[in-house]
């Protein structure tokens, strides 16, 4: 069997490669040239994934990467000499502007695969995104450039990733995937090609009940992220250590599933799908109540994650002490606005972020919450660096244009300790906490991960 895998990013890359590792040969299909460049010479751009793999297999000739869209049709293409029998999409779905879905690269994709389409090849949607993208938007733009009808001349199905990046227990192979045609003999044409390369097939009813599994398993973890995230604060007025609870709360061996707090939300979903659904719902005349408060919670977070180092930073100049909100605390002498109070207590400090990525062991800075509080901590006057083992310069993106180019710091004693504070927004297992403990003189940290090591008292402050 032959297939095309369009997009070679964090979702289509593994993809690929789990295809070809199964015997299938894999035409990967994108429209940035260096990264089809880099492939064909077996180097791999995403940092968890190992270039000896991708060598192997384009060796091998399972594996081949083109800008050339005519190569899904073509019967002599650089895979073989019969045309794929599946097209999978795997390209971004991000937001505009004013924070409406942006199909562009779905429906530019389409455009580009429908003057090649064959009778009989089977074209699968598994970029996140709203119930009804494929059967109506995805299938029009196919239906329209090739001539040939959907469930009648070609297979059309949705079938949503399930990556997790940056962890080694996560293999593609093993994560259940949901399917769900355009019609019956889609479906079935479906599971045939996934078969190959994934063990466990979940068919759904149709193509627009796949869409909402994804979106549901997505909110599901935003919501509740929102729920620890708020009970952080609600429990720390307590004077209680949310992380405790928590630690506490998941040796119930049922009806009970850990979330942590964090600085905020990040990366290409969770921040991004909510949106998705909530602007579908509008059009059938529904609210999404529930999920937008939890998006609300989940933005503020950077705030509350600055205002705690403004607090840490101001007690330990001990020039004014913030006013704490537990019973009994001495008050300050001035009372200043929240916002005035900050920027006294950040002014002119160097803060250093730890962590630009969104999450642990991972290069991918994609809506870190980490550009939220460098841009917040900026604004009321700190100097702001960064420190990255897996992020060491900033691209240009169109997010933080602003932040491109500046690097990170490097990581040593006397860099370290030249910080006033350094704030832990992701905690790779690359960095030496126990050189920072010992190195910088004041630390926020988001994540808890302090706690394992051996810090002088009063240094470590939880956000
Ligand atoms: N990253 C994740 O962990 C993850 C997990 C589950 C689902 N998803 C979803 O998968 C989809 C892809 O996400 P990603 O993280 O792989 O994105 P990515 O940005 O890493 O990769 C997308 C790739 O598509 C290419 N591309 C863009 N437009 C194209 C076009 N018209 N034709 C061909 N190629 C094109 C880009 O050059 C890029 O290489 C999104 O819908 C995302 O929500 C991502």
């Amino acid at each position: 069997m032959n297939i095309a895998i369009i997009g070679l990013g964090y979702v289509g890359l593994p993809l690929c490669l789990q295809f070809a590792r199964s015997g299938v040969r894999v035409l990967g299909l994108d429209i940035d040239a260096k990264k089809v460049s880099a492939l064909n010479a077996g180097r791999s751009y995403i940092q968890h994934i190992a270039a000896a793999e991708i060598k192997k297999l384009v060796r091998a000739g399972k594996f081949s990467a083109s800008t050339n869209f005519s190569e899904i049709g073509n019967r002599q293409s650089a895979i073989g000499n019969e045309a794929v029998a599946a097209i999978l999409i795997c390209v971004p779905t991000p937001l505009k502007k004013n924070r409406a879905p942006d199909l562009s690269f779905v429906l530019q994709t389409g455009k580009s695969i429908a003057p090649h389409l064959q009778r009989g090849q089977l074209v699968v949607l598994e970029s996140t995104t709203y119930p009804g993208t494929t059967e109506n938007e995805l299938r029009a733009v196919l239906e329209r450039g090739s001539g040939l009808r959907a469930g009648q001349d070609f297979h059309l199905a949705f079938s949503p990733e399930r990556e997790d990046p940056g962890n080694p227990n996560s293999q593609v192979a093993e994560i259940p995937k949901v399917i769900g045609g355009f019609t019956p003999a889609c479906l079935e044409a479906a599971k045939k090609v996934y078969a190959r390369a994934v063990r466990t097939l979940v068919p759904v009813a149709n193509c627009r009940t796949a869409e909402a599994a994804k979106l549901l398993e997505n909110v599901f973890r935003g919501v509740n992220i929102a729920l620890v995230n708020e009970l952080k604060s609600v429990y720390a007025a307590m004077d209680i250590d949310v992380w405790d609870v928590i630690a506490a709360a998941r040796t119930k061996p049922f009806g009970f599933m850990p979330f942590y707090p964090g600085p905020g939300l990040g990366g290409h979903c969770i921040p991004i799908d909510p949106f998705y659904l909530a602007w579908r719902a509008r059009q059938v005349g529904q609210e999404t109540r529930f999920v937008e408060l939890a998006g609300e919670i989940n933005r503020a977070m950077p705030e509350r994650v600055v205002a705690r180092v403004a607090e840490a930073l101001a007690a330990r100049k001990n020039n004014m002490r913030p006013a704490s909100r537990r019973p009994g605390a001495a008050r300050p002498k001035v009372a200043l606005p929240a916002k005035r109070w900050q920027h006294v207590a950040l002014r002119a400090t160097r803060v250093l972020v730890l962590g630009l990525a969104y999450k642990a062991n991972v290069d991918d800075d994609r809506e870190s919450p980490s550009y939220a509080l460098m841009d917040l901590l900026k604004a009321r006057g700190a100097q702001v660096s960064y420190f990255d083992p897996h992020v060491p310069i900033i691209r240009p993106t169109r997010e933080h244009p602003h932040w491109a180019g500046s690097q990170s710091v490097k990581w040593n004693r006397e860099i370290i300790s030249s910080f006033d504070l350094v704030l832990i927004s992701t905690a790779h297992d690359a960095v030496d906490y126990q050189q920072l403990a010992d190195w910088s003189p004041l630390i926020v940290d988001t994540r808890n991960v302090m706690t394992k090591y051996q810090v002088a008292a009063g240094k470590v402050w939880k956000a």
